[in-house]
């Protein structure tokens, strides 16, 4: 410490300290959120179990009464070769984003008016959850 007078250097030292509280507090808020958001994000394990009941219909590298999903996260909706689609999903002209995964698993007919997946998933967790299932694992 050079020419600080002691009660400059205690102040200064003070205020690093209520610095340093305001940015341990900044971290806290910042890993809170970081939790809220993973757990939004969804369990692929979880949605391993849920995606039995997709299997009805769907398989990630067979066309089956529903299209084959391998690469579905990101891919344009309806084009699938070889799979039948409705008029409506055809040209429905969206993107399977998480958003639009999560619109049409809550309701199909909702999303795209028309579509034949009479099949729908109310909770919003479990929705999440399938959602980082097919992104993981069906890429
Ligand atoms: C009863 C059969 C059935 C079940 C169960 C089912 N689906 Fe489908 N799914 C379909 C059909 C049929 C289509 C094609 C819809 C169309 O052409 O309008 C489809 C389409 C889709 C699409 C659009 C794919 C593309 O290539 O555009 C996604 C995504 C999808 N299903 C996800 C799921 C998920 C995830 C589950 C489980 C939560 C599920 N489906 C359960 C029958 C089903």
């Amino acid at each position: 410490m050079d020419s600080k007078s002691p009660s400059a250097v205690k102040a200064s030292a003070f205020q690093t300290a209520t610095h340093l509280a305001h940015r341990g507090l900044a971290a806290l808020l910042v890993a809170t959120v970081a939790t809220a958001t993973a757990e939004a994000a969804g369990d692929a394990a979880r949605g391993e179990a849920l995606y039995r009941d997709c299997q009805a219909c769907h398989s990630f590298d067979k066309n089956q009464i529903g299209p084959m999903h391998r690469g579905v996260v990101g891919r344009a909706a309806g084009t699938v070769a070889g799979f039948d689609y409705s008029e409506a999903l055809k040209n429905a002209g969206i993107v399977w984003t998480e958003a639009n995964l999560d619109k049409w698993l809550a309701d199909p007919e909702v999303l795209v008016p028309g579509s034949k997946m009479y099949f729908s998933v109310d909770k919003a967790g479990d929705r999440a959850d399938l959602i980082a299932f097919l992104k993981e694992r069906a890429k």
